[in-house]
């Protein structure tokens, strides 16, 4: 059967190191995303709507055409988490495609096995055309789902030499190689050519 096919970027890196700058451009021309937004960082971007409740987002979510929504959950996160998880597959699979950023995903998983509807996202989100941007300072910290699914990762500066390792081991990227980036220079790890190349993120 022909799909529509997404991808899942799995974006690692220190505190301030580039992440979330980096797949700010990514998202450029994009009309339909949704950010699980914990930090509240993407809801100061132009054109996105805050969204703080769960019935607000079951609500947005069935909107076709452009939508741009930044969910800022209060009360428990996980299982606002696993909402906007469900919401993003609805609104891919019923209203058309879109991206999904997942900001800080160490705060929702475990290194187990990704919980509930992100799980389903993970494994069923990329042939709904959901391209999906999953971010982590520390991803021996979050989930192993979206590890093994990735598409592609987007390593930047790792906090420990620990952090480094964990990278290299899930990328074939030498451990030497990110262990010399400097912030905002990072190292893309494409896993369907098993190619890597550096960049470097500018403003
Ligand atoms: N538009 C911009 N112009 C110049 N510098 C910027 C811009 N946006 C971000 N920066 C800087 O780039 C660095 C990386 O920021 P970014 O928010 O991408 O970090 P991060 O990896 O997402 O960190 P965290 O894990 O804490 O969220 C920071 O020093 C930030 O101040
Ligand atoms: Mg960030």
């Amino acid at each position: 059967m022909l799909t529509q096919d997404g991808k899942l970027i799995v974006v690692a890196g220190a505190s301030r190191s580039g992440k979330t700058a980096w797949v700010k451009k990514q998202i450029k021309g994009h009309h339909r995303v949704m950010a699980w937004d914990p930090e509240a960082q993407w809801c100061e971007l132009p054109g996105f709507v805050t969204v703080t409740t769960k019935a607000e987002l079951v609500a947005i979510c069935q909107k076709k055409g452009p939508l741009k929504v930044a969910f800022v959950a209060g009360g428990n996160l996980a299982d606002a988490f696993d909402c906007w998880a469900a919401c993003v597959q609805y609104a891919g699979r019923y209203c058309g495609p879109l991206v999904a950023i997942a900001e800080e995903l160490a705060d929702v998983t475990t290194p187990a096995k990704a919980p509930g509807h992100w799980g389903i996202l993970l494994r069923r989100g990329l042939k709904r055309g959901i391209t999906i941007y999953a971010i982590s300072q520390r991803w021996a910290e979050a989930d192993k789902t979206a590890m093994g699914n990735a598409s592609a990762f987007v390593i930047f500066r790792q906090a420990t030499g620990p952090d480094a390792a964990y990278m290299a081991r899930y990328t074939r990227v030498p451990v030497e190689e990110i262990n010399a980036l400097p912030a905002l220079h990072f190292v893309i790890y494409d896993c369907g050519e098993q190619k890597s190349a550096k960049s470097q993120l500018r403003f």
